[in-house]
């Protein structure tokens, strides 16, 4: 039985992600590589913690967030009720309205596919007048600290658990981290308890004077950032903030530029952006917009 499971786990894993050579430590898929009572015990964790959260949300937040439509598609089950998100969602507190409905919009055209394909298929089912009342509630939140970003060359053994979880082996050593972000909660129900930081990213050593170069002076591969995302890179105009947010999530969203997965019009000015940088630059810059501060 247990193999079944290994087999599952290996052929539904990122199929998107292997297929364009992307790297899976990005794109976390639930792998049932632990025994079932282990990968139970992170889903209960976190129902547990949803029990005691969801009936302290506001019933003046729009129902599509509280509730989703037909109890599926409930935003804040992925992206918390703070909106911060998690690393395997998306931040999505404070971004400026137009961007949240260009983002949509391109869910829907299929310009823009994410990682986790149920997310287009939500912003399919959504009217207009919902993706208007979602973009105008989520605007209107400010972000606070989020992440702790550490230098090292270990990290905490893990495994993806349900919902895309990712959590710790129990009771293992640490592994060399080698060269990619490991990014996990400090603490299971601290997601769900601003402030933060909630979460703490490992990234090699290195990365953040690697990260700074890269970012404040494009180093000759790319441009840099504040010039569209604005001083502190906490956004401006339709371009949304950076920093402060997962630092996972910021990696794998400039893969998805990098290969199309993130295509279109809206998708051009990143493309650019993205086309000359490697593996390593991507870590260090996710690593070093992540470190600054969120607002
Ligand atoms: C099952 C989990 C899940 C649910 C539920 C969910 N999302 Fe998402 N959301 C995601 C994932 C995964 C992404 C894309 C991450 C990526 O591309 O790397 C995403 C991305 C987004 C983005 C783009 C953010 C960005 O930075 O560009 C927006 C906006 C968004 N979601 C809004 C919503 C809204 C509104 C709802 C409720 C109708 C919702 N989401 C429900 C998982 C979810
Ligand atoms: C020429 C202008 C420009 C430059 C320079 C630029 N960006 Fe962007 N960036 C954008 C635009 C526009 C978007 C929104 C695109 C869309 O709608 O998909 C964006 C989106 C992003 C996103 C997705 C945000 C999210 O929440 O999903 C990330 C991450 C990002 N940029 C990182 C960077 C980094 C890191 C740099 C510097 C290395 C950078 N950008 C430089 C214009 C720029």
């Amino acid at each position: 039985m247990k193999k079944i499971f290994v087999v599952l786990g290996v052929v539904c894993a990122p199929l998107l992600a292997q297929a364009q050579n992307m790297p899976e430590w990005a794109f976390p898929t639930t792998d049932m590589t632990q025994p079932q009572d282990v990968q139970r015990a992170v889903t209960q964790a976190d129902d547990a913690i949803r029990a005691q959260v969801y009936p302290t949300v506001a019933e003046s937040v729009p129902e599509i967030i509280r509730k989703g439509k037909n109890g599926n598609g409930v935003c804040m089950g992925c992206h918390l009720p703070s909106g911060q998100g998690q690393p395997q969602s998306a931040p999505i507190a404070g971004l400026p309205a137009a961007y949240f409905i260009r983002q949509m919009t391109d869910f829907i055209s299929g310009d823009r596919k994410a990682y986790r394909p149920q997310m287009a298929q939500f912003a399919k089912n959504m009217t207009p007048e919902e993706i208007q009342a979602a973009a105008a509630y989520y605007a209107s939140l400010h972000p606070g600290p989020w992440i702790e970003v550490r230098e090292s060359d270990t990290a905490p053994k893990t495994f993806v658990a349900g919902r895309e979880i990712v959590a710790r082996v129990p009771a293992a050593a640490e592994e060399p981290l080698g060269a990619r972000i490991v990014e996990l909660a400090s603490e299971p129900a601290k997601p769900y308890l601003p402030p933060g930081p909630a979460y703490i990213a490992y990234v090699p050593k290195g990365s953040l004077a690697r990260g700074a170069a890269l970012v404040n002076t494009g180093a000759g591969k790319t441009t840099a950032c504040a010039t569209c995302h604005g001083a502190g890179l906490l956004g401006q105009a339709d371009i949304p903030a950076i920093a402060g947010r997962s630092a996972l999530h910021a990696a794998r969203e400039l893969f998805e530029y990098k290969d199309g997965t993130r295509g279109g019009a809206s998708a051009a000015p990143m493309q650019a952006v993205v086309a000359n940088l490697q593996q390593d630059d991507i870590i260090a810059i996710a690593a070093y917009v992540a470190s600054r501060p969120a607002r």
